[in-house]
């Protein structure tokens, strides 16, 4: 049978120089190009790598044009609607589901690993009151790596379990904390009897000392129905193949720095809005444009090349068909229009934008669809959560993708430093 590979000839000099065509178990073929530099003498030119696989991995499959997505082989929408953010959590790091007893013993896990050391629970006072969460927490992650030794043996499974369980549990705590030192009010502690979604929610909103103000209208106990669509969009949230942040921590774990400090550095880069700020920045937008009959203009606006204004929660780099996520927060946020009161204006303003953008040939054309983050923001209103908390919830979620794509990483013999080269075009 014929070898499957790709020759390159130079048309200048009339050298070839044959790759090998790399089978994937699902998607694109890979041309393994890795000896091309000592082959040529030439790089390859793909900034933003729109071209280029980074790494081998087993975690997440994304297929762009069909609009899926699988954790560890399992459709989305299977875990979505099938299984709880722990379950999802435990999958990604084993490879497979939980049993009910081992499900048990994970959520002990997560439970009791969810305080933080004090010495930690100063560095935000540190921090002046207005400060964004997310610059909070980030730092927060950073210094949690001084806390805890450096060196994990990845010869020994239950060391770097345990490094990815305990950042996993206290994340909800470093960013509920984060969030109540922007407004001035003292942190409330994790509560050991609480589920995941349920404690973080209760972080967020309960009174100091743990209990919800019954008497403060939104902030009454925590419905069934906000813990449902917390825990998926967490699920929805928990990889992501080799995104812009998930990119860094990899480069960052490269370099042999502590795991929390690529976490850390995991967090900034979701920060900008083209990545996990976007949820934050949709329903900045919506507000902005403040009533329906505003939003044909701002379409335009849009579209204007000569205006760099975009639709945030619109266009995926890889999903050009629909992203999968978003199509099943529709459905949730459907679901939950009536109990959670999203007949708003603001709501009104979102399905304006999307009714037009949806059928205006600028976006069909440009395969630009509602993103994740259009009904992240959007639930996420509805569920009382301030703006500033959208992105940080997003991180709640990819921690663990993070520190999964950490340990394939590090447990990866062939990986090597990140270190791209470069078209020099200076003096
Ligand atoms: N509004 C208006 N036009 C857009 C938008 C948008 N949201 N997104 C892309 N375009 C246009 C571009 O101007 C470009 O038009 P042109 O061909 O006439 O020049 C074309 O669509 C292709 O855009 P690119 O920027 O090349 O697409 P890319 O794949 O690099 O970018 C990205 C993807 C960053 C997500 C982009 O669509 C965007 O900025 N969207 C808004 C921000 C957003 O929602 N980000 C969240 C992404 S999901 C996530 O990170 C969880």
């Amino acid at each position: 049978m014929k070898k499957s590979t790709v020759t390159l000839t130079n048309n200048q000099t009339g050298d070839s120089y044959e790759y090998s065509i790399l089978e994937s178990t699902r998607g694109s073929k890979v041309l393994d190009i890795r000896t091309f530099f000592s082959d040529s003498g030439m790089f390859t030119y793909d900034p933003g790598f729109t071209s280029t696989a980074a790494c081998e991995s087993t975690i997440t499959f994304i297929d762009g044009k069909k609009g899926e997505l699988r954790y560890r082989g399992i459709d989305i929408e299977a875990l979505a609607n099938k299984h709880s953010y722990l379950e999802t959590c435990f999958l990604l790091l084993n490879s497979r589901l939980p049993s009910e007893k081992e499900l048990h013993n994970f959520d002990l896990e997560i439970r009791h690993r969810a305080y933080l050391h004090r010495g930690l629970q100063k560095l935000f006072d540190a921090f002046p009151d207005n400060a964004h969460p997310m610059a909070t927490l980030s730092a927060a992650v950073t210094s949690l790596a001084s806390f805890y030794d450096e060196h994990i043996d990845m010869e020994n499974e239950d060391e770097y379990l345990e490094m990815a369980h305990r950042i996993i549990s206290k994340i909800p705590t470093l960013a509920a904390f984060a969030y109540r030192h922007s407004l001035g009010i003292p942190f409330v502690e994790p509560d050991i009897d609480l589920g995941f979604t349920k404690n973080f929610l209760t972080m967020m909103r309960a009174y100091p000392g743990g209990k919800m103000h019954l008497s403060v209208e939104g902030h009454e106990d925590i419905k069934d129905v906000e813990i449902r669509a917390l825990d998926t969009i967490f699920t929805l949230h928990a990889d992501h193949e080799q995104n812009a942040s998930t990119t860094v921590v990899r480069g960052v774990a490269s370099t042999g720095a502590h795991p929390y400090v690529a976490i850390s550095s995991g967090i900034s880069a979701l920060w900008g809005r083209a990545h996990g700020g976007a949820n934050e920045s949709v329903i900045a937008q919506i507000e902005y444009i403040g009533s329906v009959d505003k939003v044909k203009a701002f379409i335009e606006k849009a579209k204007d090349p000569d205006d760099d204004f975009r639709l945030m929660g619109f266009g995926h780099r890889v999903y050009k068909n629909f992203d999968p996520r978003a199509k099943i927060l529709k459905g949730l946020q459907d679901e939950l229009r009536d109990e959670l009161g999203l007949d708003t204006e603001l709501m009104k303003i979102a399905r304006k934008i999307e009714e037009i953008a949806l059928s205006d040939d600028y976006f069909v054309s440009r395969n630009l669809y509602p993103n994740i983050d259009f009904y992240t923001g959007i639930i996420l209103t509805a569920l009382k959560i301030p703006k500033s908390m959208f992105t940080p919830i997003f991180v709640i979620g990819r921690t663990v993708g993070w520190i999964t794509q950490w340990i394939e990483f590090k447990k990866d013999e062939t990986s090597k430093i990140a270190r791209p080269r470069q078209l020099y075009s200076g003096k």
